[in-house]
Order: structure tokens, then C-alpha cells, then sequence
């Protein structure tokens, strides 16, 4: 999750009424060669958080102004935001991610949005399993002490190992979905926020060769931790690497981000672009950055704030779209075609 950092416009209420007059139709605009289109817009301008993908293509997004989870078809034509499920105790959802083929682990809680701060002992994780003909849907475990619960992802070879994101606390929780039992395992300087509330640390995060990626929003960070990963037991196994510093033009703070097939980051960064960035072809230094989608001053209309990516899934058409969800209430789609990722 990310606001608009900028005095005055602090508040998720006051950046949705401001937006809420703009009208977004759907068209097709291009950067750097990606062309990218709206294709659905929150009437309301509801807040739309954090994105995952079903095998059957279907997209599943939460949203921070409301506890329902949606699904969106964007193979459809005209595609619209179907409830799911609404989650008890909560106001907002954050991070998504599959877990168990079919089953999905999100952050519920309840967070006051006028100053952005999650209510003690509110978080909880819970999963919802679409192998039923209607979604089961059950609590895994509560984050009792967590201060936030921002991105989910998991351990791949380990996938009901859930890491989670305390943007606070600047600090990783891990929970294991088959016992919901919960620790702190990470805390570092480089996931801390920099700034008093509201504070937005450490916001996605995303598991690759045994390093945890992340992105830090008021550090303007994308940085990486090496792991060892024993028996559903993650440490860190060196320090923090910083690997870029998202901060075109001031202002700019990274969200939520995907990592692809070839090891680089398409992160989504306030107020408007997406970024890939790729390591050096010599292994060593900072990584490259390149605006593949908006601008770093946020004025193309087709990409509004946006808060997470994540690759299509299902057909080969599918797989090379990036679908971008954004606190304005678009979901966007980028054709990455021409980029080998998958
Ligand atoms: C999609 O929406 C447009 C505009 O409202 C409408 O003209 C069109 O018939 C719709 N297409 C489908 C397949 O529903
Ligand atoms: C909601 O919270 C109340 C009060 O803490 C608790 O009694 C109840 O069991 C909770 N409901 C669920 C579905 O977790
Ligand atoms: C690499 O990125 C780090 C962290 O963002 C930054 O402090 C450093 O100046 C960068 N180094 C170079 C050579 O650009
Ligand atoms: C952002 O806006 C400033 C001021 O208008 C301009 O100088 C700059 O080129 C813009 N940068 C980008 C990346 O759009
Ligand atoms: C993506 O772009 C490729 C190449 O330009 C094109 O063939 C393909 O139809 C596009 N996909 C979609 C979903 O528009």
C-alpha cells in the first residue's frame, strides 16, 4: 500500500475525492514500446490494493477502502469487479498470493485510513480455496503483534511458508498456512520507514534464488536480502543489498512490484509509472532502470498510482500481459510482448 506523501493530500479519502473526478475511457498508449490500456475503472474510485492471479486467468484484487475481495475476468470484453467474499473484523485487505495451487493467503485488518495506522491486533491471514464449487474460506492465523501487514508472498519449493510484510515495524513476519503459527524473522534498518506516520516501510516482497526482493516506499529502495530457508525457518544469510533507488523526480516511492522469469523487477511507482528494473550484465551493481509504462511526474492519465503487478496466467496471449491494479481504482494491461520473460 502507498499514499501520496505529499502534505495535504495524506489522507487515502482526500487522494479519492480529488480523484474521483477523473474520468478515465478506455484507450491504448504506449512507452518505450509497451503498449498499456485501462481496462477497468472503480466507478467510486475505490482504492484498489493488491493484485494475484488465478490459473484460470482470472484476476483477484483487494482493496484497502473495503474488506471484499474481487475477481476480475480481463479476458472479457467489458470486464467488471465481481465480490467474492467479505471478511469479518476487517475494513481493509493488503497483500494476495497463492500458496497452494487454487488456495490464496491474504492480509485482513482493520486500519483507521485518516492516519493510516492498522488497529493492534487486528491482522489476520487468512485463505481462501477455489478447488470448491463456491470458495472456502477460513482463518490461517492472527499476526498479534505485527504492526502492519502489507505484502504476502511465499517460499517457492516451500509455498505454505508465508512471508509478510510489516511496513512499520520495517520487519518480515513468517507464518505457516498448516498451523498458522507466526514469528518475526527479518528486521532491517533498510525496511524501516524513514519518515513518522504514516509509515510505509517495506511494501512488496517477492522470493527468487534464495533472496528476498523488496521494495522499501519511503527509502525509495528496491533492495534484496540473502535467505536461508531451513525447515519452515527463514534468516537472513548476509546483509541488505541495495540494488536502485527509485527516485526519478522527488516524490516517487515504489510500491508493490513482479519479478519475471528472467530475474527482473516491474515495480510499480507513485505517482504514475511502472519501472523495470534489471541487473548488470556483470552481476555486480546497481540495477538498471528504464519507465516502461506513465512517466516519473505521474500526468499519464492510462497509469494513476499505481500498487501492484502481476503476469496474466492461462494462455500464451495471457502470460505477457502485466496486469497493474492502482489506489485510483484502474486496472490497467500492459502487452509486454517482444520481451522474453516467460
Ligand atoms: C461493452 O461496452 C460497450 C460500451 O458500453 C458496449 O457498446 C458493448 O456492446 C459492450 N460489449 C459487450 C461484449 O458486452
Ligand atoms: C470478530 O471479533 C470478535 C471480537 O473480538 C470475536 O468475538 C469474533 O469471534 C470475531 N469474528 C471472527 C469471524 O473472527
Ligand atoms: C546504488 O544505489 C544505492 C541505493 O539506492 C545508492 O545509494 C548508490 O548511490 C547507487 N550507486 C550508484 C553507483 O549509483
Ligand atoms: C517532470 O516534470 C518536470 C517539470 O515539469 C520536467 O522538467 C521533467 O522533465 C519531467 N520528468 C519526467 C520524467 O517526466
Ligand atoms: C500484444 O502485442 C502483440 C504484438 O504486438 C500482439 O500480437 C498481441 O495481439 C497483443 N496482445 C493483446 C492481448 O492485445
Amino acid at each position: 500500500m502507498m499514499l501520496i506523501l505529499k502534505p495535504g493530500l495524506l489522507v487515502f479519502g482526500i487522494l479519492i475525492a480529488v480523484q474521483a473526478t477523473v474520468v478515465v475511457s478506455p484507450t491504448s498508449r504506449s512507452s518505450a514500446s509497451f503498449p498499456s490500456q485501462v481496462i477497468f475503472q472503480t466507478p467510486d474510485s475505490v482504492f484498489l490494493e493488491n493484485i494475484a492471479v488465478r490459473a484460470t486467468s482470472e484476476l483477484l484484487i483487494t482493496s484497502v477502502t473495503t474488506p471484499t475481495l474481487f475477481a476480475l475476468d480481463p479476458t472479457s470484453v467489458n470486464a467488471t469487479l465481481d465480490p467474492i467474499y467479505t471478511f469479518p473484523n476487517a475494513t481493509s485487505l493488503n497483500g494476495i498470493a497463492e500458496y497452494r495451487p487454487g488456495v490464496f493467503a491474504l492480509a485482513a485488518a482493520i486500519i483507521d485510513l485518516t492516519t493510516i495506522r492498522w488497529f493492534p491486533g487486528s491482522i489476520v491471514i487468512w485463505s481462501v480455496d477455489f478447488n470448491a464449487p463456491s470458495p472456502r474460506v477460513r482463518a490461517l492465523g492472527a499476526l498479534a503483534n505485527a504492526q502492519c501487514a502489507n505484502g504476502i508472498t511465499t517460499l517457492p519449493g516451500q509455498l505454505e511458508t508465508l512471508l509478510v510484510a510489516d511496513c512499520v515495524a520495517g520487519a518480515v513476519w513468517q507464518m505457516d498456512a498448516r498451523t498458522g503459527k507466526s514469528r518475526l524473522v527479518l528486521q532491517e534498518p533498510a525496511m524501516l520507514p524513514s519518515a513518522p506516520a504514516p509509515a510505509l516501510g517495506i511494501n512488496g516482497l517477492h522470493v527468487r534464488d534464495s533472496h528476498l526482493y523488496f521494495t522499501n516506499s519511503q527509502q525509495h529502495l528496491f533492495a534484496r536480502l540473502a535467505l536461508t530457508v531451513g525447515r519452515n525457518n527463514v534468516a537472513a544469510a548476509g546483509a541488505v543489498e541495495k540494488l536502485a533507488s527509485i527516485e526519478l523526480v522527488a516524490g516517487n516511492n515504489p510500491d508493490d512490484f513482479v519479478v519475471d522469469h528472467e530475474g527482473r523487477a516491474w515495480v510499480t511507482v507513485h505517482p504514475g509509472a511502472i519501472v523495470l528494473l534489471s541487473p548488470p550484465a556483470s552481476g555486480e551493481g546497481n540495477w538498471t532502470q528504464l519507465t516502461v509504462v506513465g512517466n516519473a511526474n505521474g500526468t499519464d492519465p492510462g497509469l494513476i498510482q499505481p500498487t501492484s503487478a502481476a503476469f496474466g496466467r492461462g494462455n500464451s496471449v495471457q502470460k505477457k500481459m502485466l496486469y497493474v491494479t492502482s489506489s485510483v481504482g484502474q486496472v490497467v494491461a500492459v502487452n509486454t510482448s517482444g520481451y522474453n520473460h516467460v
